[in-house]
């Protein structure tokens, strides 16, 4: 089968040709249709998780993806061959992941059913994505009405953020820039903050000089400065960050929740989020659709930044 791997920490993405595996005793082998590209692949390639979990190398890159039932193991009773799934399948001790034709999935991993009605690549670009600014917009414990600014939301979890929060009934002020304003408003947005125009913290504070209720950080990374952004809460707020750069103890001194998220989906939420998606009521805007051959590329484009979207990966 075509995959693409790193042979090491740091390595260049290559595309090679690796056996197809056989599923094991409660695995499952899925025949890939769509896999999405997200951060974390790349910071894993780059050795993020490295000395904090065991990996196995040559190691295929990826996480997301979507596709077919080849196979199944002994003592698999959920899933059967001609199912189609989708979920999480990096799986860094046995070097697995989605950047392939075929990959093995554990029974009761992160994997559900796919609604009849999705397509592959929709269903590849949920999990990470969608289940990050859904359990986000979940910690910011929104009230009707309330301000949430969500920083970062031009891409791939932003984009899902703002549609969650504004089904809260929040008021979402969305980070972007001219080419994504008019988009980031049909999702739900009621005011994009134009962060290339001035520093955004500034911009919020004119706006809303005596606070905001909550702040889904997707932008400052770990040891960054997100003291400005803190400034602009309530007491009592909430400031979500997915890159750990969070010090939930100094926020709680200035009376602020300091929550750092890590993605954790359940077949539930999988679910009802690709129900949502199904039925059009979250938007999954795909930016990119490129084969498996190119995407070492893909990558390299996401390292330098400019997401609008998810980007899909066509084995
Ligand atoms: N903890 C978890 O479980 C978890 C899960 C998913 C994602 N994450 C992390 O969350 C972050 C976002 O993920 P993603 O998938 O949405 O990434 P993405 O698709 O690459 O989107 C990031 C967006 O942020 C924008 N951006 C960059 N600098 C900005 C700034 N200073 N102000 C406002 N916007 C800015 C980017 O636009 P420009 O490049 O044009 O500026 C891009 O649209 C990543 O760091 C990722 O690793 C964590």
């Amino acid at each position: 089968m075509k995959a693409v791997i790193i042979t090491d920490f740091g390595a260049e993405p290559l595309v090679t040709d690796l056996p197809v595996p056989e599923p094991g005793p409660g695995e499952l082998l899925v025949r890939l249709h769509a896999a999405s590209l997200n951060p974390f692949d790349w910071k894993v390639a780059d050795g993020a998780l490295k000395g904090i979990v065991a990996h196995d190398f040559p190691l295929v890159m990826g996480s997301d993806g979507a596709g077919v039932v080849e196979r199944i193991g002994p003592g698999v009773n959920r899933f059967r061959p001609g199912d189609t799934v989708y979920g999480q399948f990096m799986s860094l001790p046995y070097g697995r992941g989605s950047y392939a034709e075929y990959v093995l999935a554990a029974e009761d991993g992160t994997i559900a059913h796919m609604p009849d009605d999705l397509p592959f690549a929709v269903a590849a670009a949920l999990p990470t994505a969608g289940v990050t600014a859904y359990q986000a917009i979940e910690a910011a414990r929104l009230d009707t009405g309330q301000v949430i600014l969500i920083n970062g939301a031009s891409g791939g979890v932003g984009q899902s953020a703002i549609q969650f929060a504004a089904l809260q009934g929040a008021h979402v002020l969305a980070t972007g820039t001219g080419d994504t304003a008019g988009h980031l408003r049909e999702l739900g947005a009621d005011r994009v903050v134009d962060f290339a125009a001035a520093p955004t913290a500034e911009q919020v504070l004119a706006a809303h000089p005596d606070g905001i209720d909550a702040i889904l950080d997707l932008v400052t990374q770990p040891g960054g400065d997100i003291d400005a952004l803190a400034g602009l809460l309530k007491p009592g707020g909430r400031l979500i960050s997915t890159n750990r750069a969070a010090d939930p103890d100094a926020l709680a001194a200035r009376e602020i929740h300091g929550i750092n998220l890590v993605n954790d989906p359940s077949r539930a939420e999988l679910q009802s989020l690709a129900a949502l998606a199904g039925a059009g009521k979250l938007r999954i805007t795909i930016e990119a659709e490129v084969p498996l051959a190119d995407a070492p590329t893909a990558v390299a484009r996401a390292r330098a930044g400019g997401s609008r979207g998810k980007t899909v990966i066509l084995p």
